[in-house]
Formats: C-alpha cells, sequence, structure tokens
C-alpha cells in the first residue's frame, strides 16, 4: 500500500530525529559522543551523517513515537521496534550508536546501529521492511553518485566506519557493502556511478574471501574491477588513522586487477604436487568460465602456467574443457 510507504518513511523520519537529539542530549548522549571521538568522529561529520544515540530501556523510542500517535504496529513494520512471542513490543535498537542508511535516491530507509560495549552482535541493522532491501542498498551511495562523476571510479569497503574514515579526510568517492555478501544488483548501481570499482576490504581471511566471492559479479556485469590488499589486521578506517589519506592514494596506485589478484590467490594455495596442478587449474577455470573475452582468458592461462609451470596451452585446454557452472 502506498500510504502505507509513506508513513513509514515518516516514522524513520521522527527516529532519526529522536535518535540525534538523544545523542546530543548532555547526560544521555555522553558515551555514545564520547565513543565516537575516541573512533575520531568529528561532530560536523556526526551531523552531516545524522548519526544518532538509541538510549537504553526497551521502549523509549516506541513511546516517543506513541505520542505522536503513531501505531506501535507501524514502528514494526519500520523495523525499528519487535514484536516478543508473548505479543509485546520492544525497541529494537537500545544503546547503540546509530547509523542512518539510505537508498540509491538519497531517501531514509533504515538505521544500522553500533554497540558501545562488548554487547553481541557488534553491528545491528533493520530487517527486511518494505523500504529496506538490502541487496539493493549501498551505504552512501547517493554522496558517491555526485563525487565520482568526474573520475568515474569508486572505492568499495566493507563497513560503516571505513566509510566514515574516508569522509572523514574529505574523500567522499566511496561506498560500503556494510559487510553482506555483493549481489548483483549493487553490482548495476555501482555501474551506474563509475567505470572501475577498487575493492579495499579488510586485510585479513575473510575480506580476501569476500573479495574472490565479487569477483564473478563483476566479470558477468563486465564492470572493471580491481584492488587493494591492506595489512594484515587492518581494515581501511585502521588504515586511514595510521597512515593517512595521502598514503592511501599512494597505495591505491599499487591496486591489481581482481582477476589477476584471485589467480595468484588461488595459485598459491598450490602444495607443489603434480596432482594438485590439476585442483589449482579447476579452481581458476571456474573463474575464468565467466570471461567471455579471449585476450583476458589467454592472459590468464600464461599467468596460472607460470606460478605452476605449465605451459600457457596445456592450462588454455582446460580452461575451455571445464563446463560453465551455474551460481
Ligand atoms: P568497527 O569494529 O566498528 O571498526 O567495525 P568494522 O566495520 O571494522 O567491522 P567488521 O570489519 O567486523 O565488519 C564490517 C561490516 O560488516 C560492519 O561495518 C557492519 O556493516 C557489518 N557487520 C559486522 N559485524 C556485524 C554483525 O554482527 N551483524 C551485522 N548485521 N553486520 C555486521
Ligand atoms: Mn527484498
Ligand atoms: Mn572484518
Ligand atoms: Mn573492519
Ligand atoms: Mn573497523
Amino acid at each position: 500500500k502506498p500510504e502505507d510507504l509513506s508513513a513509514m518513511a515518516q516514522v524513520l523520519e521522527l527516529a532519526c530525529e529522536f535518535f540525534v537529539h538523544r545523542l546530543r542530549h548532555r547526560e544521555q548522549g555522553r558515551v555514545a559522543r564520547e565513543y565516537l571521538a575516541r573512533r575520531g568522529l568529528s561532530p560536523e561529520l556526526v551531523q552531516e551523517h545524522r548519526l544518532g544515540y538509541a538510549p537504553p530501556g526497551w521502549n523509549h523510542l516506541i513511546r516517543h513515537l506513541q505520542s505522536k500517535g503513531i501505531d506501535p504496529e507501524l514502528v514494526v513494520r519500520s523495523g525499528l521496534a519487535v514484536r516478543s512471542d508473548k505479543g509485546t513490543v520492544y525497541d529494537r535498537f537500545r544503546h547503540r550508536l546509530i547509523f542512518p542508511i539510505t537508498a540509491p535516491n538519497g531517501s531514509l530507509v533504515a538505521f544500522g546501529g553500533r554497540s558501545l560495549d562488548d554487547t553481541e552482535p557488534k553491528y545491528l541493522n533493520s530487517p527486511e521492511t518494505a523500504l529496506y532491501h538490502k541487496g539493493r542498498t549501498l551505504y552512501q551511495y547517493a554522496t558517491a553518485m555526485e563525487a565520482c562523476r568526474a573520475t568515474r571510479q569508486v572505492i568499495l569497503v566493507e563497513g560503516y566506519m571505513d566509510l566514515l574514515a574516508f569522509h572523514a579526510r574529505g574523500f567522499r568517492r566511496v561506498v560500503a557493502t556494510l559487510g553482506t555478501a555483493l549481489t548483483p544488483h549493487q553490482v548495476r548501481l555501482l555501474q551506474r556511478l563509475a567505470d572501475e570499482v577498487i575493492l579495499v576490504y579488510d586485510g585479513d581471511a575473510s575480506g580476501q574471501k569476500a573479495m574472490l566471492r565479487a569477483l564473478p559479479l563483476f566479470l558477468r556485469q563486465g564492470l572493471a574491477a580491481s584492488c587493494v590488499t591492506l595489512p594484515l589486521g587492518m581494515d581501511p578506517d585502521d588504515y586511514l588513522k595510521a597512515h593517512g589519506l595521502d598514503a592511501f592514494t599512494a597505495l591505491l596506485g599499487t591496486r591489481r586487477e581482481l582477476l589477476h589478484f584471485a589467480v595468484d590467490a588461488i595459485a598459491s594455495t598450490w602444495n607443489g604436487t603434480s596432482q594438485d596442478k590439476v585442483r589449482v587449474v579447476k579452481e581458476c577455470a571456474d573463474l575464468v568460465s565467466d570471461v567471455q573475452d579471449p585476450v583476458l582468458r589467454e592472459d590468464m592461462a600464461r599467468l596460472l602456467g607460470m606460478r605452476l609451470f605449465l605451459s600457457e596451452h596445456a592450462v588454455l585446454q582446460h580452461f575451455s574443457r571445464v563446463p560453465k557452472t551455474a551460481s
């Protein structure tokens, strides 16, 4: 129902104002403000991004919205409240730092909340609602749309804090996946704002895996993708804090095509035996099955051949023998 969507949008807007006010509140917001300061986020940046604070307690937001005549059921449908098994309704976000999330057109659709202590999960997000579709959203896409116009190049990071670390340094050609696996829809969104996507995921095993998983989506969409690997244990936020934006820009100059990175990463798992060569070639063939361009396929075959001490010819034969796998 369209009237429900606009009522939901109004609830989200009122909630956003509520969270912003709680963060500004002298006592209530202190812990969250101190946390933001520790993480290097200035009051100006906080204001620009409308960051907020959800106070502890089970129904502060629900009661606030109720005082404005809003039915708790609508708050549940908007993703801001949860209905318990017993039928009672309570606030989803409690004692969390709040990040508003907008749709590609810039309209407010969801929130993310970071815990301020060791409460799990570290991040909590709105569930999918009639307005919010995770797989069709990229954090700060609307901002990047403006910023990427001239260069047609965008940086893709994993987290809220990574993106904000860039914004804090005046760099806005960046969007974040918010930790979820990249979807074909998101890749199409990226293609609207850039001709090259540079993945800068966390410098850990899961970041590396996520980059490998993203590759087929870029290949299928025919969108150029490259990547930078950060020092082990660092994410973009850590890196910018330790080395600054200039060092990061220099690092960007060392970026590699995602396809090359992937072939290298897979080749480096070779255990040295002949039998294992077959496994490695098969794994790469799986990737290359998404590559249409014969020049690229040959390039990959040469690269892999060098790594495994095989002829390019032998590798290419394997590439063409393996049927395209559906996924
Ligand atoms: P900080 O610890 O605050 O610097 O966050 P981070 O962004 O470095 O966290 P991490 O690298 O663990 O995760 C990257 C992104 O994945 C986060 O920014 C979140 O968007 C998302 N994420 C991480 N943990 C969770 C979680 O427990 N639940 C959900 N829904 N998302 C998460
Ligand atoms: Mn959906
Ligand atoms: Mn991580
Ligand atoms: Mn991280
Ligand atoms: Mn981090």
